[in-house]
């Protein structure tokens, strides 16, 4: 009889090497997500599955810290993040501009990832830096005082990286 994959006997070569090298250690849990997180930009179902049969852990734990944490996230991610801040200081200063001008140039709504994956568009709570608002972060640079008509040409730098 012809052996059927399981779930687990699927999962990318790169996951298993991940958990492989925290060996069932459970304590590990959140540096393991954040390895999968940096190597796939977001954390695939059938990896969490994978994590929570190998470090015998239930999936509702693990689904339970991957979105409690923001470094996390469930949906696949672009390859530039960009955070639109609207803490107070970037809001008076114009950044719901910012972050309109953005879902028009890149065609998509907040929360969501351009169809050549170059793109994760956010808002977020205050970047920490509002002496420069408005701010909005890519790729974990922040970019200052930024102007809607500045916002093609820092998106063409970013392309072109
Ligand atoms: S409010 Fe935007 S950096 Fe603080």
């Amino acid at each position: 009889m012809k052996k059927t994959a399981t779930k687990t006997e699927t999962v990318d070569k790169k996951i298993k090497a991940i958990v492989d090298k925290y060996k069932g250690d459970k304590t590990a849990l959140i540096a393991v997500l954040q390895d999968i997180q940096d190597a796939c930009r977001y954390l695939p179902k059938d990896a969490l599955t994978y994590v929570a049969e190998k470090l015998a852990v239930p999936v509702s734990r693990i689904y339970e810290v991957a979105t409690f944490y923001n470094a996390f996230s469930l949906k696949p991610q672009g390859k530039h993040l960009i955070e639109v801040c609207a803490g107070t200081a970037c809001h008076v200063k114009g950044g719901f501009n910012l972050l309109e001008k953005l879902e028009r140039e890149l065609d998509i709504a907040c929360g969501d990832t351009t169809k050549d994956e170059l793109f994760t568009l956010e808002q977020v709570r205050c970047l920490g830096c509002c002496s420069l608002a408005p701010v909005v972060r890519i790729g974990g640079n922040i970019h200052a005082f930024l102007t809607q008509d500045e916002i093609p040409k820092v998106l063409k730098t970013y392309k072109e990286m």
